[in-house]
């Protein structure tokens, strides 16, 4: 059977889907490639709370010692109308001891067979180095390259603290570079309605996520599914991660969310992180509405 536990031939170990029980090693093991730190339950939710008709996670195992993984985020993609589960690759790391001896290759291998004797049509991820050779060599086609955007919402005081000069006389400096940007979003061009968009925070996700989803969702040929399921999961069940929610109304109805957190974010501290934003592509006041609220915060 697919799950079944695999050598890869003259190894010393074996692949198989992860089980229960592997989620500390996991943790330890995340911990200790990316150098940040992963609890068990952050695990369980990233890995383990989505049904999946396949096994999504997969390890290298020698003598009890896991020594590498690779997993895939199931997730809900509407392509032409039709509702598919993809995963999306995650977490791909081998112990800094036993790489460079097929780890990757054979888990990330297996994982590629089974899916897709389960009939997942493809998969999707974000290569940020350090792959080498196996990208190309377990599938991976380039389709595009994605850039972070930043915004700088205090430049004057963190130029002053850069050059450990006191910041507090330059805030007026900052309050005027923030207003610029206000103005600019609050040009709502492309908005031929003119309906006044409300803006708040929400503590779960209601059906108002649903409403939105089945409006604005088919405004978009291939998209991944933003209903209220999706909302729920990925953000308000995640732990740790402080996730706030602000919904955009329009004429009383649903137009558009917002997702963001603020703290310390990787080695930054005191960062506003976005991590969704959603509505229909014509909505560009919603988006504009939504994004000064979550700068304004
Ligand atoms: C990226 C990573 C997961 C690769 O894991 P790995 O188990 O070492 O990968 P593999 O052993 O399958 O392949 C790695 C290299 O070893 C080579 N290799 C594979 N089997 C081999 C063997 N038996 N003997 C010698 N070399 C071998 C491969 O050809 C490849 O080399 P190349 O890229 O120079 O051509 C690992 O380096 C890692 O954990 N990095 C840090 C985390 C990270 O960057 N993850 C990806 C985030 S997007």
């Amino acid at each position: 059977m697919s799950a079944v536990p695999v050598q890869a031939a003259g190894s010393t170990w074996t692949v198989r889907p992860s089980q229960a029980g592997d989620e500390s090693q996991l943790a330890a093991l995340f911990a200790a490639v990316f150098g940040q730190p992963m609890t068990e339950a952050q695990w369980r939710w990233k890995l383990c709370s989505q049904p999946s008709p396949v096994p999504n996670s997969w390890v290298a195992e020698a003598g009890g010692r896991i020594t590498g993984h690779y997993g895939g985020m199931p997730m809900r993609y509407r392509l032409d109308g039709c509702e598919v589960l993809v995963m999306h690759g995650c977490n791909a790391m081998t112990a800094a001891d036993s790489r460079r001896q097929g780890i990757l290759s054979a888990v990330h291998g297996r994982a590629n067979e089974v899916w897709k004797q389960a009939g997942i049509p493809f998969q999707t991820g974000l290569h940020y180095g350090g792959w080498g050779s196996r990208r190309e060599f377990l599938g991976w086609v380039p389709l595009f390259k994605l850039v972070w955007v930043n915004q700088p919402l205090r430049p004057f005081r963190r130029a002053a603290r850069r050059a450990t000069l006191p910041g507090r006389p330059l805030q007026p400096l900052d309050a005027l570079w923030r207003e610029f940007w206000d103005r600019r979003l609050a040009m709502t061009r492309g908005d031929p309605r003119g309906v006044p968009v409300t803006i708040r925070e929400v503590a779960e996700a209601g059906r108002e996520f649903d409403i939105l989803w089945a409006a604005a969702g088919r405004s978009y040929a291939n998209v991944a599914v933003r209903d209220r399921a999706w909302v729920e999961r990925r953000y308000f069940a995640a732990p740790d991660h402080g996730y706030r929610v602000l919904l955009a109304e329009r004429g009383g109805a649903p137009a558009g969310y917002l997702v963001y957190r603020v703290g310390h974010i990787g080695t930054v501290s005191d960062t506003g992180w976005i991590a969704d934003l959603f509505a229909a592509p014509e909505a560009t006041a919603v988006r504009r509405a939504l994004l000064r609220r979550a700068l304004a915060e």
